[in-house]
């Protein structure tokens, strides 16, 4: 047999063995079979051809070994058509069972609903049960109960959503503690998480909607002592063990006597940076002893209770905790930012 046709035919049938399996498609799969066993231009057609230069006892040979290839390649290109004919059928294309699954995206929880749900989880290790209010309250719950007059600066008509009919949204969680107040007898140990509403610009440190988590606790014989104990022992659960805590004086209607709560600064280790404005220290709530004037309005005897009270901001919170410059990120929605905390 001749030397070229033998290796013509080796040729093909090694291209078949390549060409046929990677075809994709129905009809790439046909083209190739066009290329190559095509009656007129095809691949084999043309080495059948060469053929008849042979002499007469070399031809049957050349023959038979040029059906075998043939019959090598239609049985590639069968089931190759087999194939793509079942994949199609599942309504897909060829598919490569090696590749990694496409996951999907489906959520997750909020990074500050993170956040408000760690707290509240501290919380509850020390005694506080989670309850919750309506945002849309009456002038009394929201300030006069809190024994803020609606004279008051913080009643002021800028500050507030007011709404018809003497309802306003609520400018802080603090009408919470007159709700479970008026509700059940003290002991009473509450964190209110919730959104509250001012009239704030929309800015990288404001929002007009936002999220607070009230506190209250209100027993027989409550003291300064366990107002500030259990509020360090908070911040140093959530911010970790060598977190310092202060509290500085300040005034709130509500509260009696009342204190700003800072934390020592955890990016710059109190050094001082943009975060804390260089005083290494980070306000995280204001609190207080919950003031008697308070008690009387939900008729708790201001002799025989006393009780503390606190507030901050989960969203000012998170974003210390993640270095977030804007907390307008939080309210836009953008997945590419929220998916960060999944
Ligand atoms: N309600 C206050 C505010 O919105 C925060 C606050 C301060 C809550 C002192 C308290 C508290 O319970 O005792 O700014």
């Amino acid at each position: 047999m001749d030397g070229s046709i033998e290796r013509n035919l080796r040729e093909l049938e090694a291209e078949a063995q390549e060409a046929v399996p990677a075809a994709g498609g129905a009809a790439e799969l046909e083209a190739v079979r066009i290329r190559l066993l095509g009656r007129k231009e095809g691949r084999l057609t043309a080495i059948m051809r060469t053929l008849g230069q042979l002499s007469a006892d070399e031809r049957p040979a050349a023959g038979q070994a040029a059906n075998r290839v043939k019959d090598v390649i239609t049985g590639l290109l069968d089931a190759r058509e087999e194939e793509l004919a079942a994949a199609a059928e599942d309504g897909r294309e060829a598919v490569d069972l090696t590749l990694p699954g496409r996951t999907q995206w489906r959520g997750g929880r909020h990074p500050v609903t993170q956040v408000v749900d760690e707290i509240c989880g501290i919380f509850r290790t020390l005694g506080f049960s989670r309850v919750r209010g309506p945002e849309v309250e009456t002038d009394w719950y929201n300030f006069t109960a809190l024994n803020t007059p609606l004279d008051h600066p913080a009643a002021d008509m800028s500050d507030t959503f007011y709404l018809p009919g003497g309802l306003l949204l609520r400018s802080h969680t603090s009408p919470v503690q007159v709700r479970t107040m008026q509700a059940h007898a003290p002991p009473i140990r509450v964190v209110a998480p919730g959104m509250v509403y001012r009239r704030d610009p929309y800015d990288a440190s404001h929002a007009p909607a936002f999220e607070q988590i009230e506190g209250l606790a209100v027993d027989e014989g409550i003291t300064f002592v366990d107002f500030k104990a259990t509020l360090a022992e908070f911040a140093r659960r959530f911010f970790g063990a060598e977190a310092e805590v202060r509290f500085r004086p300040s005034f709130f209607p509500f509260t009696e006597p009342s204190a700003e709560v800072d934390v020592s600064c955890l990016l710059c280790d109190r050094q001082g940076c943009s975060a804390c404005k260089d005083t290494g220290w980070i306000e995280i709530m204001g609190a207080g002893m919950v003031d008697p004037g308070v008690f009387e309005q939900v008729g708790y005897d201001p002799e025989r209770y006393t009780g503390f009270a606190f507030g901050m901001g989960p969203a000012r919170i998170a974003m210390l905790r993640y270095g977030i410059p804007d907390i307008r990120l939080f309210y836009e929605g953008d997945v590419r930012f929220l998916r960060q905390f999944a």
